[in-house]
């Protein structure tokens, strides 16, 4: 038979693999997912998993976020560097407070209308936060794509092929390509990582591009 679609193997590693975050539950509230992504975007998860609790705590809601001292802001954001992040989600937050009701925009458009909220950002809410099928593209989904479909070490900078080739990749089924765009950016975290991938624990190593090709530019595993 067949093998499945390298998109299915993925979603279905991912269900035996992942990490179990706080921001990935369920149901989890698009704010949640907003705030969270901000605190990724130059931050290990590690760091941002205490910082994040005391945040969602302290300010549940963007209008509590909008209502709070830019100082206090600053202070909660304690060692999650680029403190500037902290001011621009306050800001976000007073935007979805006086443009949006309050409630976290669902469209991609709206989101990236935000201030301090990029292509990046507002595709993850849309998908993790809103449950929409979305390509959901950070430099892990970019390495994936690079090694597995292209044979090639590391991404380039030909960004505008990457979203429609994480699209062709993502399962047919729309709640199973959900899970695929945070399936996909795990594979690059945990194991198509930087430098030296660990091949021996990848569920695509069979059909991936870059390894069939015997890892040009690279040393290889
Ligand atoms: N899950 C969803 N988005 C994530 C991110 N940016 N980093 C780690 N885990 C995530």
């Amino acid at each position: 038979a067949a093998a499945p679609p390298a998109g299915e193997v993925i979603v279905d590693w991912y269900a035996t693999a992942a990490r179990d975050l706080p921001w990935r539950t369920p149901g989890v509230d698009p704010w949640a997912v907003l705030v969270s992504e901000v605190m990724l975007q130059q931050t290990p998860v590690a760091r941002v998993e205490p910082v994040w609790r005391s945040w969602m705590a302290r300010w549940p809601a963007p209008a509590d976020l909008a209502a709070a001292p830019p100082a206090e802001v600053i202070r909660a954001w304690g060692k999650l560097g680029y403190p500037r992040r902290a001011l621009r989600l306050r800001e976000a937050a007073a935007a979805i407070a006086e443009r949006h009701g309050g409630v976290v925009p669902d469209d991609v458009a709206a989101l990236e209308a935000l201030p301090g909220i990029g292509a990046y950002t507002a595709r993850a809410v849309a998908c993790f936060g809103y449950g929409q099928r979305q390509p959901v593209v950070d430099t892990n989904v970019r390495r994936v794509v690079a090694r597995l479909v292209h044979g090639r070490a590391e991404a380039g900078n030909a960004r505008a092929t990457d979203l429609a080739d994480i699209a062709a990749l993502a399962p047919e089924d729309d709640a199973r390509a959900v899970r695929f765009s945070v399936a996909v950016m795990e594979l690059g975290a945990l194991v198509c990582i930087a430098g030296t991938p660990r091949c021996a624990a990848c569920p695509v190593r069979d059909r991936c591009a870059w390894r069939l090709a015997g890892y040009p530019a690279h040393d290889g595993p």
